[in-house]
């Protein structure tokens, strides 16, 4: 069968390749893609946030018999809703299940509705509210701009003044624009985070092998957040116990939440959870395939990735059993220099003799009279396996010495973190 996959980043680069290699899918397109989708995609220039427009692509090609979509924005304003509607099968949540990601004020109601552990919090939609409450709040604290701000709307304050400020800039400066018009002020938990992603169908939940972001630009989690600089996987910490805890305390309640709230989440659902002194706690939903989560996590599935798409869509996910590899996967993220803030674009990518076992997935490049160059902060993503975290990263090391544009940089301590810490 022809798929379209929608997106055009370095998960969208992973979702596409294991597509690819899929005996069930033929074709694949790709809305809109970047130079690396392009060498297994055809590119197609639509903007996917205008779903009517996307709609309207796939109702005149009748050859596409199914839809991918990855990015959080178009699943936020029903992109799935709007194929499903002119009668295309579509994976992905509907509208009003991606608000468990779109709305942090409705995920922390939710949380706190059916007792799935998250850190205590309140909500403000007025900001003298919101003022007066940190006046005596416990500090540190964490504001949360209440929509989708990019990754950005997120301000751990180790300061009253410094929560005050960002107040400030999120309600009356609305830095984050309309994201910033209510805001979650909540407690600052401690513990090390892990990204557990799931495959559910409302019925059934299934968890992928787990992983874990470095969100900080800089080496120790220090300078600003950006989209994320790297990931391994596994998290070296989570055993058997830590899998039980999370199925039976956020896995299983989150889906039934959902269904009790006449909110089915079809899809994929990814917990961002922190181990903390009191158990595992729900730092954030989101809706789709963590970037870049997904690029260490898709080169470790042994099954058929496509056979788990139509399965969701089809609510017969209990039927399939999801085998991964075993051994580790790291992820490097090379980005442009001054990224997450301005950087420039349109730096010439080269590449040396990159060993077989690395694989390079590609964010931000386009081409330019003939050249691959730098068009995102985040330019490419160098993925290798290995038998232990440490032989991966090794690898990623290796290739990324290899590879050169202007400006490039990237982080060091990539698949380091949390090796110290007993597996439970
Ligand atoms: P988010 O965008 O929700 O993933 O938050 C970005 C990062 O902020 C998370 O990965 C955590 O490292 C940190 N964070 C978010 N909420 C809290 C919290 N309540 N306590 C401590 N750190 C937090
Ligand atoms: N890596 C975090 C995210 O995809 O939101």
């Amino acid at each position: 069968m022809n798929v379209l996959v929608i997106g055009n980043g370095g998960r969208e680069h992973a979702v596409v390749q294991a597509l690819h290699k899929s005996p069930k899918v033929d074709k694949i397109y790709a809305m809109k893609g970047n130079a690396g989708i392009a060498s297994v995609a055809e590119l197609i220039d639509v903007d996917y946030c205008d779903v009517k427009a996307v709609g309207d692509w796939v109702d005149a090609h009748k050859d596409v018999a199914f839809t991918v979509v990855t990015p959080d924005d178009p699943l936020a304003l029903g992109l799935v809703d709007e194929l499903e509607s002119r009668g295309h099968r579509a994976f992905g949540p509907n509208k009003r299940a991606a608000i468990i990601e779109a709305s942090k004020a409705f995920s922390k109601e939710l949380m706190k509705k059916y007792g799935i552990p998250t850190a205590k919090y309140e909500t403000f939609s007025s900001y003298e509210e919101g003022a007066k409450y940190l006046e005596s709040c416990a500090i540190p604290v964490v504001l949360k701009a209440d929509g989708l701000a990019l990754g950005k709307g997120v301000l751990i304050c180790k300061t009253r003044e410094e929560a005050k400020a960002g107040l400030k800039e999120m309600m009356l400066d609305k830095k984050f624009g309309s994201a910033g018009a209510k805001v979650v002020v909540e407690e600052f938990l401690e513990g090390p985070e892990v990204s557990c992603l799931a495959f559910t169908d409302g019925k059934t939940i299934k968890p992928m092998i787990t992983s874990c972001d470095h969100k900080r630009a800089l080496d120790n989690d220090e300078g600003l957040n950006t989209g994320g600089m790297g990931t391994f996987s596994p998290a070296p910490f989570f055993g058997e116990k830590s899998a039980k805890e999370v199925m039976e305390k956020i896995m299983l309640p989150t889906m039934s939440a959902m269904n009790a709230e006449g909110r089915p989440f079809k899809g994929v659902l990814y917990f961002g959870l922190m181990k903390t002194r009191d158990g595992y706690k729900v730092i954030e939903y989101n809706s789709r395939f963590g970037d870049p989560e997904t690029q260490v996590i898709l080169p470790m599935l042994k099954t058929d990735l496509m056979e788990i798409f139509e399965a969701i869509v089809d609510e017969r996910l209990e039927e399939v059993e999801i085998e991964w590899e075993s051994g580790a996967c790291v992820c490097l993220v090379l980005a442009s220099g001054g990224y997450p803030e301005k950087y420039e674009k349109g730096k010439e990518i080269t590449f040396g003799d990159l060993e077989k076992d690395v694989v390079i997935y590609h964010a931000g490049t386009a081409k330019k009279d003939g050249k691959l160059v730098t068009s995102g902060g985040r330019v490419l993503g160098v993925v290798a396996k290995g038998d232990s975290i440490e032989a991966a990263r090794k690898k990623v090391y290796a290739a990324a010495e290899k590879i050169h544009f202007d400006g490039m940089y990237y982080r060091k301590d990539i698949g380091i973190k949390y090796r110290d810490i007993a597996k439970e």
